[in-house]
Order: structure tokens, then sequence, then C-alpha cells
């Protein structure tokens, strides 16, 4: 059972109520907080506490077992009207947090949730400390949201006055992706099967890819979006991240000390690609208007929010090496963007083709992890057909989590916060993952926002441009995609 106050600087915000609260609540059912704890709700609003746990019992209602259930934990929730640059409100929120400390013995043991604009993380955390807010008494962890800088420049000054505040491993950099079931499952495929472990290396696997789909488009995020692009908002972070767990070494343990060390090597060996390279190895796109499931769809430069001439890339596709002994040469394909298809976030592990006997030629072996939608993992075998003649066809073995499982299954901000109350730093971008992945990030973005390379319009409703199939094609093979 966890002790904790825990502060959300951005309490009345969309990610709060959709995800914050719910995921505490998850917590608290399971007994993971009970009487020990107090949560305070900050943001610019003049909220009563009334109101504040009002929001908080509608974010739990589908979940509550009962009414008292929900009442109870609601009332550990607090308000405080915040202006984040006034340090007097630093004071006041001082006081609140003492007292709750004391109420709820919480042994002042204390969780900081920055839930908010990100060009108030470094103001947050200077008040924090000349405030003495964070006065050194029981353990002191800042969760911070994406993005961590829009470029390596801003990551690093950010890191740099979150330093001044926070040791790293008091600092959790929230990837979402890292909280997901079948992200955190790659470990179990990876290292409790001896079957993949000794074949997942350059000589068995011929490349690898990751895609990350999604339907929707850019919704009420216009003016966010056209200011990041596809590539900063999911490959900097999620797919980087994916891709050092699917291409790093056996760790000596399932350990922070150890599997973090080799996450980061592998980010510190990402080929950087010069500009020749980033033109031809690089796509980038934008949806125009189509339709998903017949029903239309505007283009992105028709969205609210966003320029009319707009060349931000609402998809981005790619591949990237890692200079590693295990993965040298090996491509990692890559596509990620809006309004494609369907929602459908996949890995593809596609074997290499042994030295074949038969005269007929056989597929090779596919590992498909399934992260959402659905869950679970597929692998394509090849097999005799039935019949009196011998032929080879590729059968497919088929593991999908069912509606039960899926219904325990945790949110990732539950599984995420849950870490955060023991001080695992494990499934956490460390400074040094962001610093690597920004390097290379910022190489491709300076390229795009130069017009160096080609912007390729995809309608609504497609897997992206054409360019993203012919990028595959050069390197003989194909986006995989099956059910
Ligand atoms: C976020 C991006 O980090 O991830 C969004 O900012 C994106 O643009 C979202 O839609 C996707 O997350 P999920 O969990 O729905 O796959």
């Amino acid at each position: 059972m966890s002790k904790v106050v825990i502060t959300i600087f951005g309490a009345s915000g969309d990610l709060a109520k959709r995800k914050l609260y719910p995921s505490l609540f998850r917590l608290y059912k399971s007994g993971i907080l009970a009487e020990n704890f107090a949560v305070i709700g900050t943001a610019r609003r003049p909220w009563t506490k009334a109101y504040f746990e009002g929001i908080v019992l509608e974010s739990i209602s589908d979940l509550a077992v009962s009414e008292t259930q929900a009442k109870t934990f609601a009332s550990h929730f607090y308000y405080q009207s915040h202006d984040v640059q006034d340090a007097e409100h630093y004071a006041t929120l001082k006081k609140l947090q003492d007292e709750l400390s004391d109420t709820y013995q919480t042994e002042h043991n204390k969780v900081f949730f920055l839930a908010m604009a990100p060009e108030f993380f470094g103001t947050i955390a200077d008040h924090l400390k000349s405030e003495h807010i964070v006065d050194g008494q029981g353990f002191e962890r800042l969760i911070i949201e994406k993005p961590f800088g829009t470029d390596l420049e801003t990551a690093k000054q950010l890191n740099q006055a979150l330093s001044e505040t926070f040791d790293e491993n008091q600092i959790f950099r929230i990837d979402h992706y890292l909280g997901k079931e079948m992200i955190q499952n790659i470990f179990a495929v990876r290292f409790a099967n001896i079957l993949f472990e000794h074949v997942w290396n350059k000589a068995f696997i011929d490349n690898i890819q990751i895609t990350f789909a999604e339907s929707i488009g850019v919704e009420d995020r216009g003016g966010y979006y056209d200011q990041s692009g596809a590539l900063k908002d999911m490959v900097q972070n999620h797919i980087l991240q994916v891709l050092s767990i699917l291409a790093m070494d056996k760790p000596a343990s399932f350990s922070s000390a150890d599997v973090l060390p080799e996450k980061i090597k592998v980010l510190e060996s990402l080929r950087l690609p010069d500009e020749q390279a980033i033109n031809t190895n690089f796509i980038r796109g934008q949806y125009q208007a189509g339709q998903i499931n017949n029903q239309d769809y505007q283009a992105y430069i028709d969205e609210p929010s966003v320029a009319s001439q707009s060349k931000t890339e609402t998809f981005a596709s790619g591949v990237f090496f890692v200079d590693t002994d295990r993965f040298q040469d090996v491509p990692f394909f890559f596509r990620t963007g809006k309004r494609l298809t369907e929602k459908g976030t996949r890995i593809n592990i596609i074997f290499k083709n042994n030295a074949n006997i038969f005269e007929q030629t056989v597929t090779p072996n596919i590992l498909t992890i399934y992260i959402q939608p659905t869950e679970g993992f597929s692998l394509q075998v090849n097999g005799k057909e039935v019949g009196k003649h011998f032929s080879i066809e590729p059968v497919k073995l088929d593991f999908r989590h069912d509606a039960d499982a899926l219904g325990n299954s945790p949110e990732a901000y539950e599984k995420l916060i849950y870490d955060v109350l023991n001080g695992d730093v494990t499934n956490f971008s460390r400074w040094q993952e962001v610093k690597a992945s920004w390097t290379l990030i910022d190489k491709i973005v300076n390229t795009w926002q130069a017009d160096k390379a080609p912007l390729h319009y995809y309608p609504a409703g497609s897997m992206g441009p054409v360019e993203s199939f012919n990028l595959l094609k050069k390197y003989d093979t194909n986006w995989i995609w099956q059910p």
C-alpha cells in the first residue's frame, strides 16, 4: 500500500479526466492506494473541493462498484487554484501539502504530475524547489508528460531546468506506449522463449516492420499537431522506444539497472542518415480528403487550426538501422499516420528463408505482435498441405487475449503510476534515450522543414502514400498486414 500525496498540475485538463483519475481509481480498487493518500489538483480555474470531487466522480462513473466506494475515493481529492508563475501560490500549495501529509500520514512522500503545457515544466520545477515543496523528506518523484522538448536543443534546456530540482532517478518521463500490455510483452516473447531468443539477430531476421496506424485525424489538436507532425508526435518517442526494446541485447536481469543501459545502447547506435539517405529512406505524407468505412473525411489542411498551406506531415515512414553486432544492416521499417485505413498497432518480425530442399518457394516465418486494438501474437510457420501430394503451405499459430483478459488488463497509465509509486524507472524514457532519439529525428526534421524532400499526399482511408510501399520494394520486401 502506497503512502503519498500526488499533486497534479493540469487537473482540469483532458488527460487528467480521461486517464489519470480512472487510473488512480483502479489503483484504489486494487488496494495499492488505500487510506494513506491524497491528491491535490491544481489549475487556473477557481474550482471548489466539491466541484473537483464531482469531476473525479464523473470520470470514474463506469468503474465504481458502489456510490460509497466512489465517494470515499473522491474525498481524498483537494483542489487548489494555481498560477504556475506566482510564487505565493506555491506557498499555499506547500501548506496544503504539509497538512495533507499529516492528515493522511503519507510520511511526506510526494509525486508531482505535470499534465499541462510543456512550456511551464521548468518554471514549476524551479518553484517546487525555491518554495521548499520539494524538501528532501520522503520520496519525491516527478512525472512528466510528452513532448519532452521540440528538438534536441529545447529538450536539453528542459532537462537542465528539471535537473536543478530533481535527480535523473526522480524523473519519470512518460511514454504511454511503454505502459501498454503488449509492448511490455515483447520482453517476455524475446527473453522467455528459447525458440526466439537465439534467432533474434541479423543471421536469422530479414527485417522488422513497425506499423502504428490511426484512423482518427487531428481532431481538436490541430494547433499542436501542425507545429509537430507525425515524426515528432509518434516516431521520436513511441516508435523509437519500441524499436529499442526490439533491438536490445539481452539484459543480465529484468531490472531497470540492466534493461535501461541496453535500450540506451540501441538508441545511441542508430545510424544517422545524411541528406541523401533521408531523401531515399524516409517518406513524409499528408492526408487529403477521402473515405473510411463509407464516411467522408476532409483533407488535413481543412482541419480546424491547421494552416491552409501547411506542409506538416500526418504520415511518416522510413527505415532505421541499428549499428550493433546483433542487428547490423537489418532494416527496421516503420510507418505511422493519421486517417489511415484502420487503427492498428503491430510489429512484424520477418525471418530469413533457410536453404530450401523443396521444389517450391517457401514463405518466411513471420512473428506478428498485435499491440492494439487486438492484443496477442501470431507465428506463421510452414507445414504440409493435406493431401497425397507433398506441398508446403504456410499456417498461422495465433494467440489473442480473450475479452475477459482484456477487461482486466490495466490501463497504460495505471501501470505507469504504479511503477512510479514503487520507484521503478524501467518503463520510462531516460534522458540519454531522449537525447539520442532527438539527435536522429532533428536531422530528418531539418531536411523536411527546409523542404528538401517531397511531401507526398494520400487519400484518407488509405495506408499512406505509394512511396512508402515502394521503399520496401527497394529492399525486396513488402509491408505485411494480415488480420
Ligand atoms: C499520442 C499522440 O502520443 O499517441 C497522438 O500525441 C496519438 O497523436 C496517440 O493519437 C496514440 O496513442 P494510442 O494509445 O491511442 O495508440
